[in-house]
């Protein structure tokens, strides 16, 4: 079939993301607990914020006929400008200090968009991306899709490990291997799958490495903050961004998904000046431009001064299931030697290690208790990239934004039955 079709390497190479399969069962099997897919929580989308911002654009002819035209290949300048301000004020920077121009940001249809772009604009087939193990799953398929070799490095509660990340760098160059390597991937805050963040010293020491590393071309560290507005407790940390005075090293890219709409879908990066263009011609042959409505609705937020209000109500609300999920590994793991997993401050996600011996994967044992029990988890092997640091079959993510408190306690609670099932019952691997 494929043959007769003709698909491309880069198609052959695709595999289906194991998410879609997840989210397919979340949907297809409303009676489970869902603690799998990681999508936002319904009951606090911005319904009437959205609807005041659209009401304002359509109420105006002039707007409302802009919004609907095409825009231009980065995106609205209001929306950029915003955006601009408001990384310069969680930095605490100026504008001088960070030496950021507006012209270096770019708009996108969701920042998955944005990370395939600089994997289209950076990556020849067998060239290296190093990323945390576990790492965001979904941007190691796209990876390895455009044909890079994806190296996990070991992480902690504390992120990607630096004296494991200079091990592996090392390694490369004693094979000779090191001009390959064109990126360090991380997400920094509140990590999908894992929940941790990285500290600013740990920012410093891994860009540090970039540097030191690089070879004849610089080695990118992309920084995905998709997760850096959803923290908790109101500790933040400064971006890897902030530690790169030169502005060449770091792709810093945000998303509006987890913190207001991602229905909305809109991405961003604040780029290093030599990728501007590059990314940009990608873009212009990819789609000339994301949708605009979408951008002059999220503008008329920003300016309306309702992104604030928004971010303040679901940190609330998500603290709530965070604290709730934690509470709930406590009851019903605490006692249980060998089970250990990321006390988060943020985020949508925590990450479970069970005892060695028990196999988390869709076709292992515990999957299916756990779905004879009415909950799903995703299996943590499908987040680890397939070389680099050893893929652990003993791990799960959960994720909380859907599930009510009560829920969430149900589903860990099946989870532990799972558990104990499979404990009691030695159905476990050899
Ligand atoms: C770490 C991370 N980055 C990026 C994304 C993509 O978000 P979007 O394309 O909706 O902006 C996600 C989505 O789950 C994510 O978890």
């Amino acid at each position: 079939m494929s043959d007769r079709c003709r698909l491309s390497h880069r198609a052959r190479q695709a595999t289906d993301q194991p998410i879609s399969y997840l989210m397919g069962e979340t949907i297809a099997r409303p009676e489970l607990i869902s603690l799998a897919a990681g999508f936002v929580d319904p009951e606090t989308l911005p319904i009437d914020v959205v609807a005041e911002a659209t009401a304002e654009i359509f109420a105006d002819r002039e707007l409302a006929q802009a919004a609907l035209q095409y825009g231009t290949t980065p995106g609205e300048l209001e929306l950029r400008e915003a955006i601009l301000a408001r990384h310069l004020a969680a930095d605490a920077m100026t504008a001088g200090e960070a030496a950021i121009d507006v012209e270096q940001l770019v708009l996108t249809a969701g920042s998955n968009q944005l990370l395939h772009l600089i994997g289209e604009t950076l990556i020849d087939p067998g060239d290296i991306v190093i990323c945390a193990s576990p790492c965001y799953f979904v941007y190691v398929g796209t990876l390895q899709g455009l044909g890079a070799r994806v190296l996990g490095v070991a992480a902690d509660e504390q992120g990607l490990i630096p004296a494991a990340l200079e091990e592996s760098l090392q390694r490369l160059q004693a094979s000779g291997e090191l001009s390959r390597v064109k990126a360090i991937y991380v997400a920094s805050y509140y990590d999908n799958p894992t929940g941790a963040t990285i500290p600013a010293s740990r920012r410093q020491e891994i860009l540090e490495l970039a540097q030191r590393f690089r070879t004849d071309g610089v080695i990118h560290v992309i920084d995905d903050v998709a997760y850096r507005e959803l923290g908790y407790y109101g500790d933040d940390e400064p971006s890897f961004r902030s530690f790169d005075d030169a502005g060449e090293t770091v792709i810093h890219v945000g998303s509006f998904s987890k913190s207001f709409s991602p229905g909305l879908r809109i991405g961003w990066a604040i780029l290093p000046p030599p990728l501007v263009e590059p990314i940009g011609n990608q873009k212009g042959n990819m789609d000339f431009g994301s949708p605009r409505l979408n951008q002059r609705i999220m503008a008329t937020v920003f300016r309306r001064g309702l992104y604030d209000a928004h971010v303040a109500k679901i940190r609330a609300s998500y603290r709530v299931k965070l604290e709730a999920t934690l509470a709930a590994m406590e009851t019903h793991f605490g006692s249980l030697a060998e089970v250990d997993w990321i006390r988060a401050r943020g985020g949508l996600y925590t990450w479970v290690t069970l005892p060695e011996a028990i196999d988390t994967g869709s076709s292992g044992p515990l999957f299916a208790r756990a779905l004879d029990e009415g909950v799903l988890y995703v299996p943590g092997v499908h987040c680890y990239p397939q070389e680099g640091a050893p893929i652990r079959t003993n791990t799960l993510r959960l994720s909380f934004g859907v599930q009510s408190p009560e829920t969430i306690e149900q589903g860990v609670a099946a989870l532990a039955r799972a558990v104990a099932e499979v404990l009691a019952e030695g159905a476990i691997a050899p």
